[in-house]
């Protein structure tokens, strides 16, 4: 009998023994007051590892890109994001429900999702009164998810930021998971995200933390982020039993994401090797791959579903299937999800 083998999202791990020792144990005050000791320290830990100047703690991915976006924007604005983006398809439409604006989105030519300045600056207003609205902001993401946890160099984002204050425009990174793209690019965070005006990451992915995000900018930023995080209902009162674990994440799961790098390279090289299964190992930089199962026979919801009865999860997306390694994922998790796959695909054959 084997456990389930639950490659869905890294949203799924479960808090480590070390995190729920610190919650049980965590310092505690009422947050909305500035009171909690535990939040304070992970915010200035993070503001520290980021190289910014402070840092909010905020209960989810969506609300710390959403809380930028309005931080940024005016209604009427424009915002730039890429077609495949989270903040565009995966986020309610709350740019246009809380800030007003509109998305302007942008399909990359790269497979990946990354976006050039080429790209980006024909798709920009400034001084164009009475007919276009104006760009208020431009959002990038690194990793991609949808673009198969591709990476942005440092160079890169740094180069549409350069261009982007140019014309007055601020920048904001959906980082959620910058420290997978940090440890394949071999560069830090810090490093990553210097000049973006602001990122959030997020401690609840391959980081491992039960829930949270850190959103980081200047003071200013933060200072507007924190009455947003209010008015949107994110003001949390003892919420160090949260941070306590979100802490640990920071410290100690980064050391380990390449495990998670390694796995998903075997599992997509596996992959490629089945037949009709579509994909290209060599774009797989971290811990998500996406394959296209459209020369199989099956649908992807077909092939998840065989998946399922043998306790495999993954998620299927229209001719594509994703799976995210993460750290409940072994070595062995992957073979048993090669064989199942070759199983499924190869009784389809004959
Ligand atoms: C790239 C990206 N940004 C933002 C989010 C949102 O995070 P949350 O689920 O914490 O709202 C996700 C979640 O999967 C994501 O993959």
């Amino acid at each position: 009998m084997f456990s389930v083998i639950d490659l869905r999202s890294d949203t799924v791990t479960k808090p480590t023994p070390a995190m729920r020792r610190a919650m049980a144990e965590a310092e505690v005050g009422d947050d909305v007051f500035g009171e909690d000791p535990t939040v304070n320290r992970l915010q200035e830990r993070a503001a520290e590892i980021f190289e910014k100047e402070a840092a909010l703690f905020v209960p989810t991915g969506s609300m710390g890109n959403q809380i930028a976006i309005k931080v940024h924007t005016k209604p009427g604005d424009e915002v730039i994001a890429e077609a495949r983006s989270h903040i565009l398809n995966y986020e309610m439409a709350t740019p246009s429900v809380v800030s007003g604006v509109l998305i302007r989105s942008i399909r990359a030519s790269d497979e990946g999702g990354i976006l050039s300045w080429e790209e980006i600056e024909p798709e920009i207003h400034v001084n164009q009164p009475y007919y276009a609205c104006p760009t208020g902001l431009i959002c990038l993401e690194n990793t991609h998810n949808f673009g198969g946890g591709s990476v942005m160099t440092a160079t890169q984002t740094a180069e549409i930021c350069h261009k982007a204050h140019e014309l007055g425009i601020p920048v904001h990174l959906d980082g959620a998971r910058i420290f997978n793209a940090s440890v394949a690019l071999g560069s830090s965070v810090a490093e990553l995200t210097r000049y973006v005006d602001s990122v959030q990451f997020c401690l609840s992915k391959g980081l491992g933390a039960p829930v949270g995000s850190i959103l980081l900018g200047s003071s200013e930023f933060i200072e507007q982020a924190r009455i947003w995080r209010k008015r949107l209902g994110g003001g949390m009162r003892q919420v160090g039993v949260l941070a306590a674990a979100g802490l640990v994440a920071l410290e100690e799961s980064p050391k380990r994401l390449f495990l998670d790098h390694e796995n998903a390279k075997r599992l997509a090289e596996g992959l490629a090797n089945i037949k009709g299964v579509r994909i290209n190992p060599e774009r797989v930089k971290t811990n998500i791959v996406i394959f296209d199962v459209s020369d199989t026979g099956k649908t992807s919801l077909e092939v998840c579903s065989l998946l399922k009865e043998r306790g495999i999860l993954a998620i299927a997306f229209g001719k594509f299937i994703r799976m995210v390694t993460h750290y409940d994922i072994s070595r062995q998790d992957i073979e048993r999800t090669l064989q199942v796959m070759e199983e499924i695909l190869n009784d389809n054959i004959h």
